[in-house]
């Protein structure tokens, strides 16, 4: 309940604060949110985003990681590929890029990047990573192999 009205009270004022209509004093930092890169809606409401994004990525990632369920709908991939700085090209590299601008004003610290990327993964990453599996594969099978000759050389 409380974490509740702590939620739409620290919203709230991050808005208005962005809207330039806060009571802060004057001087006080506001969050710039960055505008989307691409598509020209979110996959919900601005307004619902705003309030329910948190909800939207832990439900739908408790889904992927404890159910196996991947729908693409909320997918963080998703939301990084629209929101990606055109700058930095991350969500979370520079104060101003977008996961970031509201949660530094409201304090609010995430760690899913420790794990996920901030960074679209483009075409040329993709197929950087493919290259890197291929040639593990190709090491793993010529391993395979000088085990093979070792074994029935002895
Ligand atoms: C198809 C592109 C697209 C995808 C995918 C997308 N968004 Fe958005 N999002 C937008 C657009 C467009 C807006 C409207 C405001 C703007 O133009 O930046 C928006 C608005 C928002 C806002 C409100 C920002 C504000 O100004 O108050 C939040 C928060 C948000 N998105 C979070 C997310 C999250 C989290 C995800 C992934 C689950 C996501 N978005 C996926 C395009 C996208
Ligand atoms: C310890 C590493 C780790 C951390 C921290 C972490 N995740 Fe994940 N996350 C994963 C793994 C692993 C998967 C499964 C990927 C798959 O199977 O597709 C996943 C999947 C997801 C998915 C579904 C796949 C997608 O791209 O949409 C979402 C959404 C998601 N995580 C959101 C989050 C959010 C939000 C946070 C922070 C609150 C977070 N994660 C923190 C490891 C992590
Ligand atoms: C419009 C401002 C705004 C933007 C933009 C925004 N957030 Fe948030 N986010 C918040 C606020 C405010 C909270 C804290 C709500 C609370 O305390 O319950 C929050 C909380 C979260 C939480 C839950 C943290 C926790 O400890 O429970 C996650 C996960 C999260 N945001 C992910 C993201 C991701 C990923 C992006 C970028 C795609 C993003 N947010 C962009 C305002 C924003």
């Amino acid at each position: 309940m409380w974490q509740r009205v702590r939620r739409w009270a620290l919203i709230a004022l991050a808005f208005l604060a962005w809207a330039g209509i806060a009571p802060a004093q004057a001087g006080a930092p506001k969050p710039v949110i960055e505008r989307a890169a691409k598509g020209d809606r979110c996959v919900e409401d601005t307004a619902f985003m705003r309030r329910n994004h948190m909800e939207l990525l832990k439900h739908h990632r408790d889904e992927t990681v404890h159910l196996g369920i991947r729908t693409r709908k909320y997918s963080l991939k998703g939301c990084i590929d629209c929101h990606a700085s055109k700058e930095t090209g991350s969500v979370a590299a520079a104060k101003d890029d977008f996961c970031v601008s509201c949660h530094a004003y409201a304090a609010v610290k995430i760690d899913c990047f420790d794990c996920h990327s901030t960074k679209p993964q483009g075409a040329a990453q993709a197929t950087a990573r493919l290259d890197g599996a291929r040639k593990r594969l190709a090491d793993a099978t010529r391993a395979l192999g000088m085990k093979d000759i070792v074994g029935v050389a002895r």
